[in-house]
């Protein structure tokens, strides 16, 4: 296997391909939403902190993990340490629960983008029509249905290089798209600019375990941690490309687009809702019910619109595609099937497992509330509070204190001098491992209701 593994042809080479697996709903759907339901600046602020101390550590960890055994998540572990195993195979069961939810969204995003196309832009802009569109079993499904076939067909076909090359024009596009909506939303809308302060300004009475919780698991998603997708973009990595200067381009990428994706919302639904608690709390219908109001206002809106949603469906499209390939080659490491059946098996597979993640909003299945979440957001906690966390203490104590961080520093001195070294080993070893441990104790406790925060 090792053998057959490609290189990306340079340097910005790997910090595109690492971007692109980076920035997808994560940043645009998923950020704005927890920074207004977690106390908008508060949020930002501690998301920022655990990005450049944590998140950083985290993520130079699994690229050099990757680069130095050149194998995929359970390899990786394998070969250095029998006993660490477990810890690649829990890694990758993480894209197979994502996948499917994430799906789900990919699925609202298309029906958007078809909506906008179609003249039902009016409509949509009305408060209502999220939910009542997701209480309807039957329209969101075929939706769900549509984004996973389209994955599927692309990772079947083995045609996402083309996708990534019409991707990587059109980011800078919805880029630039963002920030003319960010302007003209604080420029025209009354309130935007208190919803902008709300945004940028740490209030420390909206701080709790909680916005650390939520921050973290947000850092993971984001950035793809702690689900062996870095470890095995490091395996493909070549050995003169500085492992620290992709991971801060990577960071600064991932973080600012989802700055800029909240800075788009947030104002604006304070805009709307006149800085109502429960309309910044709303969840995951924030972007959804949000934007389709502010198009309306823009004159030529629908066309903006219809543009916007497609963007964010390629971003969606992408990251969709990276993780079924993700589950698809571990798939097909472990057990001798031809790519084709694979595919369809993980397709298959997927599908049945965003059933209830699609049905879980329509009315028949809504009293499904394991933990008292939607199913959603359940498989949306399992993996990002529960098994994300999990992954990311082991890695953190086999590389603090059986592999030793020397023997990774040593990987990314390859490169040139890793900086960050002193940072790296006290995170890595302390501080890191003890974070994730309370985190994931409150967040259990939280859930079960044994104390609420
Ligand atoms: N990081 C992606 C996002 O923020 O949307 C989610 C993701 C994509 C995770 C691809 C994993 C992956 F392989």
């Amino acid at each position: 296997m090792s053998n057959e593994r490609s290189s990306f042809t340079g340097k910005i080479g790997f910090v595109l391909a690492a971007a692109g697996s980076a920035v997808g709903l994560g940043n645009i759907w998923r950020f704005p939403y927890l920074a207004a339901r977690y106390g908008g600046g508060m949020f930002l602020l501690v998301y920022v902190i655990l990005s450049v101390t944590f998140g950083f550590s985290l993520m130079v960890a699994e690229i050099a993990l990757g680069r130095k055994t050149q194998q995929s998540p359970i390899g990786a572990f394998r070969s250095l340490d029998k006993r660490f195993s477990f810890v690649g195979l829990l890694a990758s069961l993480v894209p197979v629960i994502i996948l499917p939810y994430y799906s789900v969204i990919g699925g609202w995003v298309l029906k958007y983008f078809v909506g906008f196309m179609t003249g039902e832009a009016g409509s949509m802009a009305e408060s209502t029509y999220f939910n009542d569109y997701i209480a309807g079993a039957g329209q969101p499904l075929l939706w769900f249905a549509v984004f996973i076939g389209i994955t599927a067909l692309i990772v079947l076909f083995g045609v996402q290089k083309g996708i990534e090359k019409v991707s990587k024009v059109m980011m800078p596009a919805l880029v630039v798209l963002m920030l003319f909506i960010v302007i003209y939303t604080i420029a025209t809308m009354d309130g935007a600019w208190d919803g902008v302060l709300y945004y940028i300004t740490p209030d420390f009475s909206h701080f709790s375990i909680m916005t650390v919780v939520a921050a973290m698991g947000q850092l993971f998603y984001s950035m793809s941690l702690a689900m062996g997708i870095m470890i095995t973009f490091g395996s493909y990595m070549k050995k003169d490309i500085s492992i620290e200067k992709s991971t801060h381009q990577i960071e600064i990428f991932d973080t600012g687009i989802a700055f800029l994706a909240g800075l788009m919302i947030v104002p604006a639904v304070y805009a709307f809702s006149g800085g109502d608690a429960s309309a910044l709390k709303q969840g995951p219908g924030l972007m959804f019910v949000t934007l389709p109001k502010i198009f309306e206002t823009i004159p030529g809106g629908t066309v903006l619109g219809a543009v916007f949603f497609f963007m964010v469906l390629l971003a969606a499209l992408t990251s969709g595609i990276s993780l079924m390939e993700t589950i698809v080659s571990t798939v097909m490491d472990k057990v001798k099937i031809g790519r084709k059946t694979c595919c369809l098996i993980v397709l298959g597979f997927s599908f049945l497992l965003g059933l209830p993640s699609s049905l879980g909003f329509s009315q028949a299945w809504s009293w499904v509330r394991p933990l008292g979440m939607n199913m959603l957001d359940f498989f949306d906690f399992v993996s990002n509070n529960l098994i994300m966390p999990v992954v990311a203490f082991f890695t953190c104590l086999f590389i603090g204190y059986f592999l030793k961080p020397k023997t990774l520093i040593e990987e990314l001195e390859v490169s040139g001098p890793f900086r960050a070294k002193g940072l790296f080993s006290v995170m890595i070893r302390y501080v890191a491992p003890l974070c994730v441990l309370l985190i994931l104790v409150s967040s259990v406790l939280n859930a079960f209701g044994v104390i609420v925060i």
